[in-house]
């Protein structure tokens, strides 16, 4: 059941059994050379839709933009402060709250959202301790950090993984939107990594250091029917996940 495609007294009637919804979180931001700028809210709503149909569960709109300063030396990128998401992802946690739902779990697509949600996730804590309100429970997912996702891209890609434009998202987008397929050949094939000790720090910084916007990973590999596998384990695990979530008070 997608909130966005719901009435107000279809809300109520889920309420009534359920007092759980997901939230797809990700961001607009530059994969690479044949990678979506959509990627990272593209696989978090499409496991999202997956999991709605193994369960009852509400969806809410996915929140397409994330904090992704280090990607701004790339054309089409959009980032959002880290306060004005840490303050958005609260907003909409007490407008739901508000309505009575109570477990909120976030299928999230983007590394560089994981600081802004938890400190989120504080905030709401800290505000409903000190005001003696109802602390709403809330669940962070990154789908990709999953043991049966990670076997499966090492099975499939042998190391070329990657960490930013993964084999592995850019599959699972190319599964939700095979009519947006990239033919592009890429050089080098697997692109540069960090090295030891080695950070990363402002767009100019990234852009030095991984000119075409990959790290360390080798997406012409990515095809569609990866897509798919990645897809049904991603849903597999955490339609489980969510549920388990749901049980706890
Ligand atoms: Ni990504």
């Amino acid at each position: 059941m997608q909130l966005a495609l719901s009435t107000w007294q279809e809300v109520e009637r889920y309420l009534e059994h359920s007092t759980g919804i997901i939230i797809p979180i990700g961001s607009t931001e530059q994969h690479g050379p044949n990678g979506l700028i959509g990627t990272d809210a593209i696989c978090p709503t499409k496991i999202a839709s997956g999991i709605e149909m193994q369960t009852d569960v509400l969806i809410a709109p996915t929140i397409n933009y994330g904090m992704a300063q280090h990607h701004m030396a790339f054309a089409g990128t959009v980032t959002i402060k880290p306060s004005t998401l840490i303050q958005l992802i609260c907003d909409v946690v007490e407008s739901l709250q508000h309505h009575g739902f109570t477990h909120f779990y976030f299928i999230n697509g983007h590394g560089g959202n994981i600081p802004p949600i938890t400190t989120a996730f504080c905030q709401l804590y800290h505000a409903a301790s000190l005001a003696g309100k109802d602390t709403p429970r809330c669940h962070l997912a990154n789908w990709w950090r999953n043991d049966a996702i990670t076997s499966l891209a090492e099975e499939l890609y042998h190391g070329a993984e990657g960490h930013h434009a993964t084999v592995s998202e850019v599959a699972l987008s190319y599964y939700a939107h095979p009519e947006a397929v990239k033919n592009v050949t890429l050089s080098p094939e697997v692109a540069p990594v960090l090295n030891e000790g080695e950070n990363f720090y402002d767009a100019v910084d990234f852009r030095n250091k991984f000119p075409d916007g990959r790290i360390g990973s080798s997406p012409q590999l990515a095809t569609v029917a990866d897509g798919e596998r990645f897809y049904h384990l991603a849903v597999e695990a955490l339609t489980d996940d969510y549920q388990r979530f749901l049980a706890t008070l």
